[in-house]
């Protein structure tokens, strides 16, 4: 009996460490998918594309001074981690028009792991 007990919590201490490594790794995967966006976007400033710095809950198009499409600017967005999932999956289903020249990223895994990367990495 105590030795099922011991083998039990065996596997409850196994589990969790496997948790706590998966959600680690998730930041550090999320940070290879946003060498994806590198060419185009930086967080701290602008380039191609608008600087991602403080992301997630901004409103679309409120970077000063860069040149958005109409349709960005006309979206009415906040970057919510719902909206920025939807966009990143598919930025011209969300936004028609957008000059966003990138197809959209297949896997729902690296969507959720680009956002974990973009939530600890582009605090202001
Ligand atoms: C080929 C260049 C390019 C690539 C690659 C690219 N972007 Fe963009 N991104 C842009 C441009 C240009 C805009 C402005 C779009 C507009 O005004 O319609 C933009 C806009 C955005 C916005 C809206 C920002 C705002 O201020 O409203 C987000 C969020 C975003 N990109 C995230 C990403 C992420 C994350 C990736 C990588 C998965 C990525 N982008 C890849 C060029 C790019």
């Amino acid at each position: 009996m105590a030795r099922i007990a011991t083998t039990l919590w065996g596997i409850a201490l196994g589990l969790s460490f496997t948790v706590s490594a998966a959600a680690a790794a998730d930041v550090a995967a999320g940070k290879k998918v946003f060498n994806k966006c590198k060419a185009c976007h930086a967080i701290g400033k602008s380039k191609i594309g608008p600087d991602l710095a403080g992301i997630i809950n901004r409103p679309a198009a409120s970077i000063e001074g860069f040149k958005y499409s109409d349709p960005m600017q006309n979206s009415g967005l906040t970057w919510t981690e719902e909206n920025l999932a939807t966009f990143l999956k598919k930025p011209k289903a969300l936004v028609p028009g957008t000059r966003m020249a990138f197809a959209g990223l297949k896997k729902d895994d690296d969507i959720q792991n680009l956002i974990a990367y973009l939530k600890e990495a582009t605090v202001p």
